[in-house]
């Protein structure tokens, strides 16, 4: 069974203990100190989407629910008729392509397995999906992470947490959840991840003065791990890739360095 199905399953099965009938009130609370109406929010693995619906509510109108099981977006559409169809997007947030303010993470981060690639890239995605300065907020699950890849909702830590997000985001807040609902008090995490600005900057010779480590973190968030492992061919961007791991790779390979930096050359001329 794939994840979609896995998904549409639980749905239809009402199998949903995650699914709290109302907003969070450590997102609600946080919605309630923004200001500016305008902002296009994502919501992604929204489920029922209460946080969209309260958005909708107070004025935000370029709120944009996406989750790969139709079931949730259909009771959606049900409960908040004059929602815009477009912004209703059935789909997996990988394969999804725009541009936001704002996007909210409420038990989805949790809910995927729990492999080191799926965590790197949801934060690489993430950060391909914000513009310049854009934020991520919402709550992360605080406890450890076991082997059982069958049991859901997936843990962890701010420590690992850290390791995913530090290269794209300053990490505002994380800290521990003081609002949870009451069956998560004492294992959430509250965040707010601001996008950092690419730290490089063109000039005449591209290369001059740019360190590996830029290059690798744009490359992440431009093209992600998948793409750079099959245009480059070279091992430490196949399996459990990380930043750490593939710089000390580059480091000592001449040759795969100079692949990486003709390939990041490539996509720089493309913009
Ligand atoms: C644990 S539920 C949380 C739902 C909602 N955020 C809530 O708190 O009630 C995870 C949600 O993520 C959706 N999901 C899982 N993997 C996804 C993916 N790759 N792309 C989009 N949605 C996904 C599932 O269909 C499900 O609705």
């Amino acid at each position: 069974m794939n994840e979609q199905e896995f998904w549409q399953e639980r749905y239809d099965e009402d199998k949903t203990g995650w699914d709290l009938g109302k907003i969070s009130t450590p997102i609600k609370e946080y919605v309630d100190q923004l200001t500016d109406t305008s902002i296009r929010i994502l919501i992604p693995g929204a489920g029922n989407a209460y946080e969209a619906e309260y958005l909708w509510n107070k004025g935000f109108k370029n709120v944009f629910i996406l989750d790969i099981a139709t079931t949730p977006l259909q009771n959606f559409k049900k409960r908040i008729t004059d929602f815009p169809e477009e912004q209703l997007i059935n789909q997996d947030f990988f394969k999804h392509k725009e541009s936001y303010d704002l996007i909210i993470e409420q038990t989805f981060f949790c809910s995927f397995p729990p492999i080191k690639m799926n965590r790197t890239k949801y934060a690489t995605k993430m950060a391909s999906l914000l513009k310049e300065n854009g934020k991520i907020a919402g709550v992360f699950f605080d406890f450890p992470l076991t082997d059982n890849i069958e049991k859901r909702p997936f843990g962890g830590s701010l420590k690992e947490y850290r390791t995913y997000f530090q290269p794209y985001f300053s990490l505002n807040v994380f800290e521990r959840c003081h609002n949870s609902n009451a069956d998560r008090m004492d294992k959430e995490l509250f965040a707010i991840l601001q996008k950092k600005k690419p730290a490089i900057k063109q000039a005449n010779n591209p290369l001059h003065g740019v360190k590996l480590k830029d290059i690798l973190e744009e490359l992440i968030l431009e093209e992600g791990w998948e793409k750079m492992a099959n245009t480059c061919r070279i091992n430490c961007f196949y399996s459990n890739p990380t930043l750490k791991s593939s710089l000390t790779f580059l480091r000592k390979h001449e040759w795969a360095r100079e692949k990486v930096e003709k390939y990041y050359l490539r996509v720089r001329k493309k913009k």
